[in-house]
């Protein structure tokens, strides 16, 4: 890692939150520039319609890269569309001139919507506006909760019930993405999301297809782009191995631990340090996952990757599995 980007807006997260970013750091091959100073949403900076279609109306949520709004298209509201409404991903100023950036939103946007999949968001288009000259995504407005906010309302986790609604879905829409070819890269509370139409997985900004799908993608060099989130990268994504599939089971293993008892696995350490610290041995069920689940979640959670032998379907499986009363008496033996 060479320098941080600093979150857009900070004032808009809380401490939590802001734990939970994703630190990019584009590396140059000559490491003399300066860290770049922090800077802030430049919401003046955008027209209020963008691509003569969608009104920008507020601020949802802004990351390391750029920020996202709620706009009004109003294409659809003059067809008397009864919900126009959409979201806007959208580059920030000094990243929007940047070719490798809008190749990177572009990339999250193919890889998107090669999903099609009821706990995976919609992404509608990629655009560009030709006056301001910003890319921008439009999908889906997603009304709810992320589970980082939830999380701050429920700091003791949820019971099993409410676990297993979010657990199953989520681990469906990862399973699915893995079949198609399709890395997540930033599995973490504020990239999912719990919606009035139910649990969505998003933001596949750092996501990678697998080797042969979408070959016709720009492909990012790793010397130039490195991200991560560092309480739920796995120790290979830190130490510099390529995405995989065995590491988004690491960071959505991570999730749906602390979602059960509240509290992060590692004390929200980057996995490396939680490693060194051999803090696997302090690692307990949390108390509101059932006994059953917990061999699947403690393999998910290997901080070796070639210990962690459980893909999503198989995590999915060990969570939905129902026991007969019979297993059940075992278990609490
Ligand atoms: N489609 C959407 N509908 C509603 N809110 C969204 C949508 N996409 C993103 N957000 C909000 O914006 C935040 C940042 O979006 P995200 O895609 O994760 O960007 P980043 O790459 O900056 O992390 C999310 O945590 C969420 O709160
Ligand atoms: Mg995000």
């Amino acid at each position: 890692m060479t320098q941080l980007m600093p979150p857009l807006d900070d004032l808009l997260m809380s401490e939590e939150q802001a734990s939970n970013l994703t630190y990019f750091a584009f590396a140059k091959s000559h490491q003399a520039e300066p860290a770049l100073a922090p800077t802030r949403a430049s919401v003046g900076e955008l027209p209020d319609v963008l691509a003569g279609r969608y009104r920008i109306e507020r601020l949802l949520g802004a990351g390391g890269m750029g920020a996202v709004y709620r706009a009004r298209d109003l294409l659809s509201e003059q067809f008397g569309d009864p919900d126009p409404y959409i979201a806007l991903k959208i580059l920030s100023e000094e990243f929007a001139e940047s070719p490798d950036a809008s190749a990177l939103l572009y990339s999250e946007f193919a890889l998107t919507r090669r999903l099609r999949h009821n706990n995976v968001l919609r992404p509608h288009t990629f655009e560009v506006d030709t006056d301001c000259q910003r890319a921008f995504i439009t999908m889906e407005l997603m009304r709810g909760l992320t589970l980082d906010k939830l999380l701050c309302e429920r700091p003791l986790g949820l019971p099993w019930n409410e676990l297993r609604d979010i657990a199953l879905p989520l681990l469906d829409a990862l399973a699915y993405a893995h079949a198609r070819g399709v890395l997540h890269g930033d599995m973490k509370p504020s990239n999912v999301m719990l919606s009035e139409e139910g649990v969505r997985l998003f933001d596949f900004g750092l996501g990678q297809a697998e080797e042969g799908i979408l070959p016709g993608l720009p492909h990012l060099s790793r010397d130039r782009f490195n991200a991560w989130t560092p309480g739920y990268a796995a120790p290979e994504l830190l130490e510099g191995q390529p995405l995989s599939a065995s590491a988004d089971v690491y960071g959505v293993a991570c999730v749906l631990y602390e979602l059960a008892g509240g509290k992060h696995p590692f004390r929200r350490l980057p996995s490396t340090q939680a490693r060194d610290e051999h803090l696997e041995h302090e690692l307990h069920a949390p108390k509101n996952l059932p006994k059953h689940c917990w061999p699947a979640l403690r393999t998910a959670l290997a901080f070796d990757a070639a210990d962690r032998t459980i893909t999503a379907a198989q995590l999915r499986d060990a969570m939905g599995a129902t026991l007969s009363l019979l297993q059940r008496l075992r278990l609490r033996a």
